[in-house]
């Protein structure tokens, strides 16, 4: 299938690594310019390194999502290095557990922070250069707990639907500018934010045994999900085969989520 992704330019937040860093690989396969930012310099800089290998032009610099100064300078550098923004992939963010009783205010401020308004930020800077283009493309990476609740993760429970309102509210304000705006709802998928927990709390277990254990619960499969098998589906979203397609919310969860 010819996506027809070849010389479009694609910013990627949280590119270092994980989920971020695959999506990135993927669209550079395809033949996009990629911007990425994260927060660790030497990790943003060796990942946009290593994407310079697939022969597009790569920007990588750090960037906190967090601070509106650097969203701004992040992504008005990207235009000037990629020459256009097409296509901007809303993934930096983490997990914050906790439950009503331990999330403090600060707790919930800085989940809002990096996982809603960095999506507003971004989007916000990216938005000019989208219709210049003539239209173009937010995939907003979230999380299934927005759909299927869990207390134990309450602050993402919470914060993720407002991030699916958020799409689905930009999808209708920018449909009669061509900007299709769709997004993908994880549901739990080996990267190194998971690789950390695993160390924590079960440093004597495979990551087999480990990862095992808290999917047989909850997700039909029965196992963590791949970066790559998040990374088709987001740049298929990106490309010209999907271009009825916005306000969607797609889950990649292996089943996972209680609902229609
Ligand atoms: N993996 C899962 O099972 C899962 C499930 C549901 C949702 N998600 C969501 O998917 C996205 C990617 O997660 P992941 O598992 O790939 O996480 P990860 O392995 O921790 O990678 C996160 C990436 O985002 C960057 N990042 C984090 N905070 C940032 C900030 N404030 N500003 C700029 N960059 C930042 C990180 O680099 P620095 O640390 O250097 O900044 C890194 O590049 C997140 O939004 C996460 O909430 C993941």
């Amino acid at each position: 299938m010819d996506l027809g992704l070849q010389g479009r330019a694609a910013v990627v937040t949280g590119g270092s690594k994980g989920l971020g860093r695959e999506i990135a690989e993927e669209l550079a396969r395809e033949g996009c310019g990629i911007a990425i930012c994260a927060r660790h310099e030497e990790e943003v800089e060796r990942a946009g390194k290593e994407l310079s290998a697939f022969g597009v032009t790569v920007y990588a610099r750090p960037a906190d999502v967090t601070d509106p100064s650097q969203v701004r300078e992040f992504i008005a550098e990207s235009a000037e290095a990629l020459g256009g923004i097409d296509i901007l992939v809303n993934n930096a963010g983490r997990a914050h557990p906790g439950n009503f009783e331990t999330l403090t205010d600060e707790d919930w401020r800085e989940d809002l922070d990096v996982k809603l308004f960095s999506m507003i930020r971004c989007s916000r800077e990216a938005l000019p250069h989208l219709r210049a283009r003539g239209g173009g493309r937010i995939v907003n990476i979230n999380a299934v707990y927005g759909k299927y609740p869990d207390p134990r993760f309450f602050a993402t429970s919470v914060d993720r639907a407002a991030c699916l309102a958020f799409t689905k509210t930009l999808a209708a304000q920018l449909g009669p500018d061509n900007i299709l705006v769709n997004s993908v709802n994880i549901g739990f998928v080996v990267t190194p934010q998971w690789k950390n927990v695993h160390q924590r709390l079960g440093p004597d277990l495979t990551e087999d045994e480990f990862f095992g254990r808290l999917a047989e619960a909850e997700v039909p499969l029965g196992r963590f999900g791949r970066p790559d098998e998040v990374s088709g589906i987001v740049a298929f979203l990106c490309s010209d085969r999907a271009s009825y397609i916005t306000g969607a919310s797609i889950d990649v969860a292996g089943g996972m989520g209680r609902y229609l």
